[in-house]
């Protein structure tokens, strides 16, 4: 059948979204699929998609394709695709609502809060100490998060979180090490863990610094790598997640992880990470998109 790749969006990640719709495109054409990159900003253009082919690759970041909308209205639409249903994407992409998921799963993530407008911050009440991560409860690739070291930066980094959203979510800093589990199928791929001489793996270390290291082997012996991803596979199915994803988890200086977010469209450029994992599996980057698109459709 015909494949619409889906990418661009309206979301902030529009930028990162073309470059995954470009590479999965390429990727696709490559193996004799009848693919086209379809670049998507309204209704009206999934509108039109639906009517000329067969199946939808989502290759959108962020809001409005990562979130459940999209995938509403290609239900709706009767239009298969690939990767998590409404439900799933919804919650996936609501970090606050994930964590009270996982933590209702007893399943580890840290300790945190939440700041709305109409529950702003009060450092009276505050528990989770310093530093303490602040996230846009709906938002991808770092954007809007700061590290607050400070209750002057904490009341900076709400601020500018409450730009991207109107619920912030404060989150307790793990000192430790960030991993990703690639997820394709009900297989977790080779764990990477990543190294950044930032203060955390940020909009800039993700995309544009040269600095960030990946390692794969990630450096953990195989039962605690092996746990790791039990515990990844489990996150991503409270979740209702399937298809494929990629769960980010921090490691503590105990050895103990703690889950972070699933990205359930997570990115596909030639330099994102769960293509690098696969890499690591044997896996090549057009082997990796068919894949994708095959567990989708079963
Ligand atoms: N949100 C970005 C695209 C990622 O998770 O890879
Ligand atoms: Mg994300």
């Amino acid at each position: 059948g015909r494949v619409a790749v889906l990418m661009g969006g309206v979301s902030e990640e529009r930028p990162i979204s073309l470059r995954s719709g470009e590479a999965v495109t390429a990727a696709l054409q490559r193996q004799g699929i009848d693919a086209t990159a379809c670049d998507v900003r309204t209704l009206d253009d999934l509108i039109k998609v639906a009517d000329s082919y067969d199946l939808a690759f989502i290759a959108l970041h962020g809001r409005w394709g990562e979130d459940g909308t999209v995938q509403g209205i290609l239900d709706t639409l009767g239009m298969p695709y690939t990767g998590s249903g409404l439900a799933a994407s919804a919650l996936a992409m609501d970090k606050l609502r994930s964590k009270l998921a996982w933590r209702g799963a007893g399943l580890p993530t840290p300790a945190f809060d939440v700041i709305t407008p109409q529950a702003p911050l009060d450092l009276t009440q505050y528990m989770l100490g310093f530093p303490v991560m602040v996230k846009p409860a709906r938002e991808g690739s770092s954007i809007g998060i700061s590290r607050a070291d400070t209750p002057e930066m904490l009341h900076e980094a709400v601020e500018i979180a409450l730009k991207y959203d109107d619920e912030v979510l404060l989150e307790q800093w793990i000192d430790g090490t960030e991993y990703t589990a690639g997820i394709v199928g009900e297989r977790v791929l080779p764990l990477i863990r990543l190294e950044t001489p930032r203060q955390f793996y940020d909009y800039t270390a993700k995309y544009e610094a040269g600095d960030t290291q990946y390692h794969c082997p990630c450096g953990l012996n195989a039962v605690q790598e092996a746990e790791i991803a039990e515990l990844c596979l489990e996150a991503f199915h409270t979740l209702g997640a399937q298809d494929w994803g990629r769960v980010d988890v921090m490691v503590d200086g105990e050895g103990k992880p703690w889950l972070i977010e699933l990205n359930t469209v997570p990115g596909m450029t030639d330099h994102s990470l769960v293509p690098m994992a696969a890499k690591a599996a044997g896996m090549d980057f057009d082997t990796l998109v068919r894949t994708i698109l095959e567990v989708s459709l079963t």
